[in-house]
């Protein structure tokens, strides 16, 4: 009798030159997108969350790109820069400026979930500069819930930090949504802890 196994995923870096690909992953991005809950509920544009945490790094850091593919195609990803001044100048020369043709200031109503994310392609966030310096590369991590929760959130992390550490970077943060209580509890489990920052948000620190 032969016994039927489930493969486990492998991770391998995204084909970030493959359409169906990318799709497939600005929708694992929608689907974890509300503090790590399906947002597709949500949003009447599913492709813009992804144009905000995950399309820039695609675009423009595709060697740290990775993504946990199950045989049918990506379950999850880590994408990532190592230096996140650098990137985030860049992303205002090269990233926002044709969003901002595409979806112009009251594109959605005025207070819908929407009209929160064009606000942010019309206004991103940046970094602290301390903690830029600190901790200089940032990462977003994102599975499908069927890919959760087997060790496949760390393999990801480990396959971004050895390529940070081949490039000789000493030190990662990342945002997380207070109210995501289990990824929060998942980073602090893998090493990283609480960065003392500015305006008050939630952003966490690891040393390679
Ligand atoms: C957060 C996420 C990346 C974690 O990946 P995962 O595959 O579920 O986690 P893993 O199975 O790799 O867990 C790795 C380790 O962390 C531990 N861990 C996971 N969640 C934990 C938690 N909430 N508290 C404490 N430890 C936790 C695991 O027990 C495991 O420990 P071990 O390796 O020492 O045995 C994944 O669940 C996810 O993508 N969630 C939805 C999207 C999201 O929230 N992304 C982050 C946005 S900031």
């Amino acid at each position: 009798m032969t016994l039927s196994t489930t493969p486990s995923p492998t991770i391998r870096p995204a084909r970030t030159d493959d359409t169906a690909e990318v799709d497939r992953l600005y929708d694992i991005c929608l689907r974890t997108g509300d503090s790590g809950q399906d947002a597709s509920g949500q949003y009447s544009d599913p492709r813009l969350i992804g144009e905000i945490y995950l399309g820039a790094y695609l675009a423009l850091e595709p060697d740290l790109a990775f993504v946990l593919d199950d045989g049918t195609g990506p379950v999850g990803y880590v994408v990532g820069t190592q230096d996140t001044a650098a990137f985030e100048a860049r992303c205002a020369r090269e990233w926002w400026p044709p969003l901002r043709q595409r979806y112009p200031r009251g594109a959605f109503a005025e207070g819908s979930p929407d009209a929160q994310l064009v606000g942010q392609v019309h206004a991103p966030r940046t970094t602290d500069r301390s903690i830029a310096t600190a901790y200089p590369a940032h990462l977003h991590v994102d599975l499908l819930p069927q890919a959760q929760g087997g060790g496949n959130g760390r393999r990801l992390l480990q396959t971004l930090f050895d390529a940070l550490r081949a490039r000789g970077v000493s030190g990662l943060h990342l945002g997380v949504a207070p109210g995501n209580t289990a990824a929060i509890g998942f980073y602090r489990h893998l090493g990283f802890t609480e960065l003392d920052t500015p305006d008050g948000g939630l952003v966490l620190g690891l040393r390679l």
